[in-house]
């Protein structure tokens, strides 16, 4: 059950507006709201790039091959780029970031490897909190493009739709960008799949990243993301996104002959 939330007369005119199409774009005066509610998601949306592409380089060094190593650098400068291109709307709004950054725990990863933080924020920035855990193995950073890729990808899906008319905009070419690093997911997730050996522990490691994934679809007893959707901000709640990951991930594993893990929300540890 979704926490009721109250709404003034003002906040329900803009529902409307919005509904029937009001956007805004940069400079605009904002109901208060709307500014705090895109700051949000800005914020979280940044921070994650930052601290996703700093968990992703130590593997140009790890990666298998040259050629691997090259694509690795690659996916990395396109998060280092979605960072610097969310932070870039955030200074638009106000904000202050280049000191932010360079005082910032965005690098700080979890040494234990088999663990479970939930809905736990470890530090005090925005990151969406998978991004606090390690990628210790090859076989965690395919699950990370294949499980956290794709998740991402389907969340940004709904800001192509997005009533902030400059991330609408900023997010075309960072979604591009998502879908290659899935389908690079996609393909290894095949390849470790077809070794008796490596597929035992793509499975293994499976088990480990799938509640963590599935974590970041955030918390169903919250009314936030209805509040997202009514400011236009996002085009599905995180439940129905995450219904439309599932089934795809689903597909991919019975072909490669993985399991998906049991996964029950009500035994996350949950927020502090
Ligand atoms: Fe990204
Ligand atoms: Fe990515």
């Amino acid at each position: 059950m979704a926490t009721e939330r109250s709404y003034s007369q003002e906040d329900l005119q803009l529902f409307e507006d919005i509904k029937n199409g009001k956007t805004f774009d940069k400079g605009d005066e904002m109901p208060a709201l709307y500014k705090k509610s895109l700051l949000n998601l800005l914020w979280m949306q940044g921070d994650s790039e930052y601290s996703g592409a700093m968990g992703y380089m130590p593997w140009i060094e790890k990666a298998p091959t040259l050629a691997e190593k090259v694509l690795v650098a690659q996916i990395v400068k396109d998060e280092m780029r979605h960072a610097s291109v969310i932070y870039k709307l955030l200074r638009d709004m106000g904000e202050e970031t280049e000191n932010y950054v360079s005082n910032s725990d965005l690098s700080y990863k979890l040494e234990e490897d088999e663990v479970n933080i939930g809905f736990q924020r470890i530090k005090n920035d925005n990151r969406v909190n998978i991004f606090y855990y390690n990628i210790k193995y090859w076989t965690d950073f395919i699950l990370f493009n294949f499980l956290m890729d794709r998740a991402a990808g389907h969340q940004l899906e709904d800001t192509l739709k997005s009533s902030y008319l400059p991330w609408k905009k900023g997010i075309e070419g960072i979604y591009k960008e998502e879908v290659m690093h899935l389908a690079h997911g996609d393909k290894w997730v095949k390849i470790l799949g077809k070794d008796p050996e490596t597929k035992a522990f793509l499975q293994e490691r499976l088990n480990l990243w799938w509640p963590r994934v599935m974590n970041v679809f955030g918390n169903s007893k919250g009314s936030t993301n209805e509040l997202y959707v009514k400011l236009g901000l996002k085009a599905r709640t995180n439940a129905v996104v995450r219904d439309v990951f599932v089934k795809e991930i689903e597909v991919i594993c019975e072909q490669v002959g993985l399991t998906i893990p049991e996964y029950d929300e009500s035994k996350q540890p949950i927020k502090q």
